[in-house]
């Protein structure tokens, strides 16, 4: 039994230990402090019923003031022991999932907090096709 949950800083040394295993593209310890610390909520590990890392995924927003709001997946890997059980699959999809998340609280910070309303939709808008939000907030007075 396997369980995909959101890694802490407490699986960062066995989730460089599993890049080392499956990897050539390998990354110092202050690159995996550094995604946790920026994206707590975008990096997480396949357990194992021992407590054992078996796979991880470690992944980013973009950091450049981008028009477009978009994720990047910097590392994945499953160790070879628990390979086609689905673990890289859960593993992304938790991942997507959390980044459509941050996509939303991007939305709701404008609508919700800020008080922004939709006023347009422009058609295609983004790099890839996308539209995007025309938001407007109206001033008193
Ligand atoms: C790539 C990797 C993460 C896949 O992990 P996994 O847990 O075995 O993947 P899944 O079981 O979720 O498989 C998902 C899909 O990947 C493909 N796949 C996985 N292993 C495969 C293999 N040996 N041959 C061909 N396709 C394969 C299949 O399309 C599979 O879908 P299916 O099961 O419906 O056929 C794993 O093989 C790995 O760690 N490789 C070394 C590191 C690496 O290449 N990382 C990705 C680059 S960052």
């Amino acid at each position: 039994m396997v369980c995909i949950r959101r890694a802490t800083i407490n699986d960062l040394l066995a989730m460089q230990a599993c890049n080392l295993f499956c990897l050539p593209e390998n990354y110092q310890l202050q690159i995996y402090l550094y995604h946790i610390i920026s994206w707590p909520q975008l990096l997480y590990v396949a357990e194992d019923y021992n407590g054992k890392i078996v796979g991880y995924v470690l992944a980013k927003m973009e950091e450049e003031a981008t028009p477009e709001c978009h994720g990047h997946i910097t590392s994945l890997a499953v160790l070879r022991s628990h390979r086609k059980l689905g673990l890289a699959t859960k593993l992304m999809m938790a991942a997507h999932s959390a980044m459509e998340h941050s996509n939303r609280a991007a939305f709701n910070l404008y609508t919700e907090t800020l008080g922004y309303k939709v006023h347009d939709l422009e058609g295609k808008y983004y790099a890839d096709g996308e539209d995007a939000y025309v938001m407007r907030k109206i001033f008193k007075g």
